[in-house]
């Protein structure tokens, strides 16, 4: 099989930012053979390089001089069945929410919370994906990953994969060492675990006189995001732009004292997880616009392109806002989109 790398690629339609950038080159892959071919390749193996998936947390911010590998691995199928759940294994290329339709579609629990999450699949357990309380390490069986270095395909089970907080071993220690190629989902086929316990989920459920079900728990879900959160199709954005910070009691007392209504929620090691979009949003940045980047109306954590803005724009932006949240209130944010 010959490879055919295209030249000078406009990737604005493969990010949910929707900048317009480009890379210098270009290759899909929809097969691990043809992702094999790739990284033997002379043009990959000379190159600066970067594999893209659904495109929802990057932010380019200037021309990529290097190659990008596109992910297109599709496919899902049973691997594994017990008394009460199933191993469903999603190739890494397939569309996140698609898979979440599927698995509701089939009475498959566990990942009705993250519906309409933009992105694929393989980059879900890269930063361990959450939202309404739940995250992907809660329903993560297992996933194969092509190590570039040797070719070979290696499997990662769930403690091998280091989950934290939007955190996991693919985006530290074994950071672009591995191509995740599928990911293995372990999901109820009864007695579901159903999660209402994000607070607005129940009252979007009693809202729309619904009973909890994972039909039903998806359409909320997806209501509130839709309210909530822009739709990339509409205007460019990545989701949260920030992580919440984590910080000791000690510095949660002191804004506490000065602000009593700030949203707190108990993170591990006794620390306390602080809300963003709060932060930013008491710093006076919600809905903040210049020229065609901003900060979103409806959720401070988003920060969007309402046409063409350019990436570096936006990411001076990130930065204003870092620097005024941490003179304002001490703590210094972090970004969850990867920079390129
Ligand atoms: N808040 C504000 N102003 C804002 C935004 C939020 O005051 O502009 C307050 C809210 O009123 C609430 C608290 O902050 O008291 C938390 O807000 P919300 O429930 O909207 O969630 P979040 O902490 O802002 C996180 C995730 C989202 C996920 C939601 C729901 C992170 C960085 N973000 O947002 O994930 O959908 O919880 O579970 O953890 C993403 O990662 O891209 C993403 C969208």
């Amino acid at each position: 099989m010959s490879l055919s790398f295209e030249k000078n690629k406009e990737l604005r339609h493969f990010t949910t930012f929707g900048i317009s950038t480009k890379s210098s080159l270009y290759i899909p892959f929809s097969s691990i053979e043809e992702l094999s071919e790739i990284i033997q390749s002379n043009e990959y193996l000379t190159s600066k390089s970067m594999v893209l998936g659904g495109g929802s947390n990057v932010l380019f911010t200037k021309d990529f001089e290097g190659v990008v590998l596109h992910n297109q691995l599709k496919g899902i199928s049973e691997v594994g069945r017990g008394d009460d759940y199933v191993l469903i294994e999603f190739g890494s290329g397939e569309v996140w929410h698609d898979s979440v339709l599927y698995a509701v579609e089939n009475g498959y629990g566990g990942i009705e919370n993250l519906s309409l999450i933009p992105g694929s699949v393989g980059a879900a357990p890269m930063q361990n994906i959450g939202a309404y309380g739940v995250e992907l390490k809660d329903v993560f069986h297992s996933l194969n990953a092509l190590e570039i270095s040797t070719g070979e395909i290696k499997t990662f089970y769930n403690e091998e994969c280091n989950f934290g907080y939007r955190e996991s071993v693919f985006k530290r220690e074994l950071k672009n060492q591995f191509i995740i190629v599928s990911v293995v989902l372990r999901l109820t086929t009864q007695n579901h675990n159903l999660n209402t316990s994000y607070g607005a989920i129940n009252a979007k459920l009693l809202e729309l006189g619904l009973e909890p079900s994972l039909s039903n728990i998806s359409r909320a879900v997806i209501d509130i995001r839709r309210s909530k959160l822009p739709d990339p199709n509409d205007i460019g954005n990545s989701g949260s732009f920030f992580k919440n910070p984590v910080v000791e009691v000690k510095k949660f007392e002191e804004l506490q004292g000065r602000f009593p209504e700030i949203p707190n929620y108990p993170a591990p090691s006794r620390k306390i997880k602080l809300a963003a979009g709060w932060l930013i949003e008491k710093a006076g940045w919600k809905g903040k616009r210049f020229e065609d980047y901003g900060v979103h109306n409806n959720q401070a954590l988003v920060l969007v392109n309402y046409g063409n803005a350019k990436g570096a724009q936006v990411y001076s932006l990130s930065q204003d806002i870092l620097e005024d949240v941490e003179s304002k209130f001490g703590i210094i944010l972090e970004r969850e989109v990867n920079i390129i």
